[in-house]
């Protein structure tokens, strides 16, 4: 019996293509060219299954190209890039990798919040230009970060990663908001406090957005949000673009509306908002959260063994749509 064919739309690590390969018939992305969406339509018409990330949209107007596709299993635990309803519809598989990401990830927002609050980058560029001359009392003094207060936007698990570091690493008060309440147990646990989104924005020192990207996360922060924030505050986005209004913020950064900001994800990306290019105060990073060695190649092993899962017949390991 011949091997179902699969389209690696991206290049991954040599290990997962030998993986995919033994069970596959592979066509690999050789030069990681970011292909237009036509193009993927095309490679993809005569394939049964697809390993991406989130750089492709999987929308209608693909699935209708792509009549032998049975499965898309995207290496990154958002799938926003998905539409599920029109993959459901056709009848499409969509898996993504929750779980292995999460204290990685994590790690990453803390970082990001920390060298925002301090000011690292800012500090790092004078120091690299040349211009230290000497010490001076109120040079980078920046916002305090133990004992300070932590709002979280979206309670999932990274969200529960960072309350944890927070609350027990820097002994912070952790407020957060989310759709739905933690259970008490893991309230405790994460020694946070639900409270509604509006006193979220008022009394958090420094917010990380760690909140699923939809339609009605679409710009959950922005001018108005952005005016109920303590003007010391920093936020931090290491969700998706789209969740903030960059022109807002890159606004408020300039106007010092709020201190700073730290993000690792923009709207359009990789293109970045120029006035957030303008300002000193925010950190920004290439989408980075979850890149270490050992969570991305976790992270295309789960993607993987969706797909050897999924044609063994023993159903997808983490579906997104069932
Ligand atoms: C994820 O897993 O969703 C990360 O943002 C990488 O895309």
């Amino acid at each position: 019996m011949s091997k179902p064919r699969i389209l690696v739309t991206r290049q991954v690590f040599p290990e997962i293509i030998d993986l995919l390969s033994r069970h596959f018939e592979v066509e690999a992305n050789p030069d990681d060219a970011l292909w237009s969406q036509a193009e993927l339509a095309q490679r993809l018409a005569d394939k049964d299954g697809a390993f991406t990330t989130g750089s492709h949209r999987v929308d209608a107007a693909l699935l209708a190209a792509c009549p032998r596709l049975k499965i898309v299993a995207n290496m990154a635990v958002g799938y926003n890039n998905f539409d599920v309803d029109a993959m459901s519809a056709a009848g499409v598989q969509g898996t993504n990798t929750p779980d292995v990401l999460t204290e990685t990830t994590a790690d990453f927002g803390f970082a990001l919040l920390m060298a925002t609050a301090r000011r690292m980058a800012e500090a790092e560029h004078y120091l690299r230009a040349g211009l230290w001359k000497s010490w001076r009392y109120d040079m980078f003094a920046g916002g305090e970060v133990h004992g300070s207060t932590l709002g979280i936007l979206g309670m999932g698990r990274i969200g529960q990663g960072i309350a944890r570091r927070g609350a027990h690493g820097f002994g912070m008060q952790v407020i957060y908001h989310n759709r739905s309440r933690l259970a008490p147990e893991l309230e405790a646990e994460c020694r946070a406090r639900y409270v509604s989104k509006d006193e979220l924005l008022a009394q958090a020192d420094h917010l990380v957005l760690v909140l699923p990207y939809t339609s009605e996360s679409h710009h959950a922060i922005g001018a108005p949000e952005l005016a109920r924030m303590k003007p010391t505050a920093t936020l931090v986005n290491i969700a998706r673009g789209g969740i903030v209004d960059d022109a807002a913020l890159a606004a408020a950064l300039k106007e010092r509306r709020i201190a700073a900001a730290g993000l690792d994800v923009f709207e359009g990306e990789p293109a970045v908002h120029p006035g957030l290019l303008e300002v000193p105060n925010v950190v920004l990073t290439p989408h980075i959260a979850s890149a270490t060695v050992a969570t991305r190649l976790a992270m295309a092993r789960l993607a993987a063994d969706n797909l050897i899962a999924f044609f063994d017949g023993r159903g997808p390991l983490t579906p997104v749509n069932t």
